[in-house]
């Protein structure tokens, strides 16, 4: 079970997580709060499930994650202000923040790995999907919807990156209430650093990657192009160096090779 009080002592947002939607099961949490119907409007609710049966993940993969042991949830942003800003740059900054989360309070080393993984010795211990609303030309919201394996510690099937949990690095059982509210406190953080320097938010994602300098294959849908991840430019899109030409990825699954 989820202890709210553990989590309420340790939450030191604002917004984010003040609206708290706990869910035994549901499909997906990042499809609930996006149906219309289940009325999810508050700026920075939170929808936490402990079993997701049509779990969500990038380029419409599964995600899969066992009743009651990690933290699956998704968050809701209208803020205008927020979603004005490059989304691109906010992905990278979600999965920075679990990486300096998990890295805080469990004295781990983290990675991120492009375009939103965080890893841990190249294990993937958690991943981002991000989802959104359009009116017309503008983005009405955004859902920003994250599983972190946190107690799990075997994973069936087959996985695009070998996955991990922070139990099976640290052999401890995981207070998931306290890593939610460390998220949450640090996501609120780096909201207001991207509504004022964006690009300070790239420069840490860059520092926390352990694949940049590095001979990369990035797949596009089956498509292999191979040469040395340079960096990010002002957008957030890698910079593979194929040969003497620097390309823009702008999607793909990198691996180191
Ligand atoms: C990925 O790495 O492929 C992204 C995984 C995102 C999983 C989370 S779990 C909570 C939220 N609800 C979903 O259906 N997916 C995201």
């Amino acid at each position: 079970m989820f202890d709210f009080n553990l989590f309420d002592i340790k939450l030191e947002t604002s917004l984010l997580g003040r609206n708290f939607i706990y869910l035994v099961e549901i499909a997906s949490t990042n499809t609930f709060i996006l149906d219309k119907k289940n009325k999810i409007i508050k700026d920075g609710s939170l929808v936490l499930a402990e079993k997701q049966t049509k779990g969500k993940g990038r380029r419409n993969r599964v995600w899969y994650s066992e009743k009651g042991l990690n933290l699956n949830f998704s968050i809701l942003i209208t803020d205008k202000k927020l979603l004005s800003k490059n989304l691109n740059i906010l992905n990278l900054g979600v999965s920075l923040v679990i990486a300096n989360s998990i890295e805080n309070l469990y004295s781990v080393q983290t990675n991120v790995k492009w375009p939103n993984d965080v890893l841990i010795n190249n294990k993937k211990v958690a991943g981002i999907l991000l989802e959104t609303n359009s009116q017309g030309n503008s983005i009405e919201k955004l859902i920003i919807g994250i599983g972190v394996n946190v107690n799990q510690t075997s994973f069936m099937g087959e996985f695009n990156l070998e996955p991990t949990s922070i139990k099976l690095i640290t052999k401890n059982n995981i207070e998931r209430e306290k890593l939610l509210a460390e998220i949450l406190n640090n996501l609120e953080y780096i909201f207001q650093k991207i509504r004022s320097n964006p690009n300070s938010v790239l420069t840490d994602w860059v520092n926390k990657c352990n694949s940049i300098g590095k001979r990369i294959d990035v797949n596009q849908d089956g498509k292999v192009l191979t040469g040395v991840f340079e960096g990010l430019e002002e957008n957030g899109f890698l910079l593979l160096k194929v040969k003497d030409k620097l390309n823009k990825i702008y999607f793909g699954d990198i691996n180191v090779e």
